[in-house]
């Protein structure tokens, strides 16, 4: 492997100064336009030009941001010679004077951010010198180079906490914190920085959180700095992390690389006490697998490290690399968005003490359960988004996932999981499985049953709360694959016909039912009326993306806070009644894209003017082939729709009257024309005495 192009590099946080008086509850007083409880002077925004003087002199902080002070005038703070701290956010500062601070022995904190004080940094510096106690010193987004910075804090050793956000920094050296001895927390983040030179924080004795997120920097190796507890390199172009092969103790606690373009795992501190790791997309993997040498040559990469005219070599075995780091504290593993393709056997074993360990967004195809791999003290296990195929279980172990709570299989090509698996899983709360091709054991499966299993069974397990199926092709649930379970989340949308028309395969748990999402289900109200009386702790039901034609029927289930219909195929509202009863507990439902009859609205009188219907404007209905929001009808009943409604009976008589008086006149005509002949014909019958 050819040698690594150098690059010196090395490594903040900073808490946010808590200028706010928290929850005191004295009695507040006003001076002017500024608030006055305890001592505490609150300024803020009242469009001052300059630092008011008529505050009590006992004032210990002056809170003054927000207002377009410009300059901080020589002397302006001397009638407060009590002040412990000050905040000048966005005061458009550009100018500080040399004495404006003078005689503010008590300063402990003082915030700067968000002005322009590059633009006398010199005549700030010197102000800032005059200040022996500060302890906090905020100067983040000012437009500051590394040079002004270096002026502003040279030999401010009783700085504590040191926030140059958002500035311009690009290169460090060992000249720009000289003399910060005290210092503990430095936050950079958000420059340009690309280059740190070795020493650069050698004089920093008792740094303990360094933040250089958002910066530029590609690499850092050589990594000494053993009293750092916290340090934040996320969002970098970082390719190697490489700990000095030191054997000193690192005090390392929490290490966020995440959003750079690593290809290793980090080559951490042999002797660390990191608790939390965080790789989140980069570009790692693991290779030894993959490649096929029995040179050890090909597996070293070497660092050459200068500095100054010394030249030192380090050799690294890249593909040992995780062997190297100690990993024994670790609780929280992320190692998220990567290139991982397996772990190596052991991985896992060396984390005896993980708790969360996020593998989501990478490529494993297999994961080997082993024993104390994953470690017994998982609680939280996200194998999301991969390509796992089987999750292999060795033979005969049980109570691997004891302290499992939450399991993420989600977006896998899962067909099921080994018997046996969830044995013992006994604090298991939340399993997602969704997005893969499982099926729903018919039998429970014997325990001793080994080899590939393509179903998954989740009778019995009692712990278990929520669940999700989501898209996994299951076929129509037989008995109660739930049996033995107290689940009160259930997913089981995008099922195609997984209920079979009915619920019945969930009444073994529609006591505890919470939420139950039956998205795109094909459920349809065609035999019976969906019926779910019995889920009387339901509170959210998805019911949208099917074919109900009919309301579901919700008697006695009285929790129901949300319900969607979306995307059915109901042509009415319920009767009012119906609305009534869910009304008393409903908060939101959403009714849009069914084809209602904007003719047939008679539940639509108690709905209408319910603020829960949280799609109310969408809802739209059918009128004459024209698809009309229902919002929009008038008041009433469309014209159109009155004639409809009129009685039946007046409707045939109407229509029958035009013909029955066509036919009376007609019998009129044809009496009057056969008239003469049908007289005759009587008489003649009759031989009546004519009176003609
Ligand atoms: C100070 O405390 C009071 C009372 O709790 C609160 O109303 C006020 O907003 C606080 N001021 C600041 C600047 O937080
Ligand atoms: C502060 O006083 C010095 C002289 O001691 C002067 O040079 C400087 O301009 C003054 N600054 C301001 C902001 O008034
Ligand atoms: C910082 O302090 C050192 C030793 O106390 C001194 O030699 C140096 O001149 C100081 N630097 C500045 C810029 O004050
Ligand atoms: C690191 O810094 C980034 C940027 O401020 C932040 O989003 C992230 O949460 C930090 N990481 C940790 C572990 O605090
Ligand atoms: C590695 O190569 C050797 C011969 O060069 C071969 O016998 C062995 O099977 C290979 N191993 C893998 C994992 O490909
Ligand atoms: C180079 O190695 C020597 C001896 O191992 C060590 O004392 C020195 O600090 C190293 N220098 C660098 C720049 O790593
Ligand atoms: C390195 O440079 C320093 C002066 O900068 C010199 O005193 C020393 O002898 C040099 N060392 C080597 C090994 O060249
Ligand atoms: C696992 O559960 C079975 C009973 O279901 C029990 O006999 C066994 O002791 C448990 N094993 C462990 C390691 O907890
Ligand atoms: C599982 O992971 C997927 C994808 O990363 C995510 O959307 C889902 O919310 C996770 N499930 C749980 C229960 O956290
Ligand atoms: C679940 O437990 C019940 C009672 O403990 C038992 O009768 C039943 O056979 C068990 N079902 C399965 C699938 O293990
Ligand atoms: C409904 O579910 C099926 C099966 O999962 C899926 O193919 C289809 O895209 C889903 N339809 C919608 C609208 O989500
Ligand atoms: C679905 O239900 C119908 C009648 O209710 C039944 O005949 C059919 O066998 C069921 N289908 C499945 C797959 O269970």
């Amino acid at each position: 492997m050819e040698l690594l192009p150098l690059w010196l590099c090395l490594g903040l946080y900073f808490l946010t100064v808590e200028w706010r008086n928290g929850s005191r509850t004295a009695t507040a007083a006003s001076q002017g336009s500024c608030k006055l409880i305890d001592g505490v002077a609150d300024c803020q925004g009242q469009n001052l030009v300059s630092v008011p003087s008529n505050l009590p002199s006992h004032t210990s902080m002056l809170i003054l941001d927000t207002n377009p002070l410009k300059t901080l005038w020589n002397y302006s703070l001397q009638p407060y010679p009590l002040l412990e701290s000050l905040s000048l956010h966005s005061c458009l500062l550009e100018r500080i004077g040399r004495h404006a601070f003078q005689e503010q022995g008590h300063l402990r904190s003082l915030a700067l951010a968000d002005n322009a004080l590059w633009e006398n940094y010199k005549e700030t510096a010197a102000a800032l010198h005059t200040l022996p106690g500060l302890q906090r010193l905020d100067l983040s987004g000012n437009s500051l180079t590394e040079d002004m910075a270096a002026q502003m804090l040279h030999n401010l050793s009783s700085l504590q906490v040191i926030s140059l956000a958002r500035n311009t920094l690009m290169r460090l050296d060992e000249s720009v914190f000289e003399g910060l001895e005290s210092l503990q927390e430095l936050d950079l983040q958000r420059n340009y920085i690309f280059e740190i030179e070795g020493g650069a924080f050698d004089g920093l004795t008792k740094l303990q959180r360094l933040n250089l997120a958002y910066n530029n920097l590609p690499c850092i190796v050589d990594f000494s700095l053993t009293q750092l507890r916290f340090l934040n390199v996320s969002y970098n172009i970082l390719e190697w992390f490489l700990a000095a092969r030191e054997e000193a103790a690192f005090e390392l606690e929490l290490l966020d690389l995440s959003h750079n373009q690593l290809l290793f795992f980090p080559l951490l501190p042999q002797c660390n006490k990191l608790h939390t790791l965080l790789l989140r997309d980069n570009n790692m993997g693991f290779y030894r697998d993959l490649y096929n040498t029995s040179s050890p040559q090909e597996m070293v990469a070497q660092f050459l490290l200068v500095d100054g005219n010394v030249t030192n070599i380090t050799t690294v075995s890249l593909w040992e690399e995780f062997a190297s780091g100690e990993l024994s504290a670790l609780r929280i593993l992320d190692m998220s968005q990567n290139q991982f393709q397996y772990l190596p056997d052991g991985f896992l074993k060396k984390a005896p003490s993980l708790s969360h360990l996020n593998l989501n967004q990478n490529c494993l195809v297999r994961l080997h359960i082993r024993e104390h791999e994953p470690p017994g003290a998982l609680t939280e296990l996200d194998l999301s988004h991969n390509q796992l195929s089987e999750l292999h279980l060795a033979p005969g172990l049980v109570g691997c996932l004891r302290n499992l709570r939450v399991f993420n299989l989600s977006s896998n090509q899962l067909l099921g999981v080994p018997t046996g698996l969830f044995a013992n899983a006994s604090d298991i709360t939340t399993i997602d499985m969704s997005h893969n091709q499982i099926s729903l054991c018919p039998q429970p499966a014997a325990l001793d049953w080994v080899g590939p299993t393509s179903c998954v069974d989740f009778r019995n397990m009692t712990s278990l709360k929520s669940l999700s199926l989501e898209g996994c092709g299951l076929r129509a649930l037989q008995d109660c694959p739930f049996q033995g379970t107290s689940l009160t989340h259930l997913d089981l949308s995008n099922n195609l016909g997984v209920l079979n028309g009915t619920v019945a395969p969930l009444w073994d748990i529609a006591p505890t039912l919470q939420v139950l999402s039956l998205r795109n289900v094909s459920l349809s109200s065609g035999l019976a009326e969906l019926d779910f009386s019995g889920f009387g702790n339901l509170k959210h039901l998805d019911l949208s993306g099917n074919s109900l034609a009919s309301f579901p029927k919700f008697k006695g289930s009285l929790a129901l806070q949300t319900l969607d219909l979306r995307r059915n195929a109901l042509t009415a509202f319920p009767q009012r009644a119906v609305s009534e009863q869910l009304l008393r507990s409903l908060q939101t439902v959403y009714l849009s894209q069914n084809p209602y009859d904007c003719c047939g609205m008679d539940g639509w009188g108690a709905l209408e003017h319910l603020e829960a219907i949280a799609d109310l404007a969408m809802v739209t209905c059918n009128l004459s082939s024209k698809v009309v929001r229902v919002m929009e009808l008038p008041g009433g009943r469309p014209q159109i729709c009155k004639w409809e409604q009129v009685d039946m009976g007046l409707l045939y008589l109407v229509l029958l009257l035009p013909s029955c008086l066509t036919l009376l006149v007609a019998c009129t005509i044809i009496f009057l024309t056969f008239k003469k002949p049908l007289l005759q014909l009587i008489k003649s019958r009759c031989h009546w005495s004519s009176i003609y």
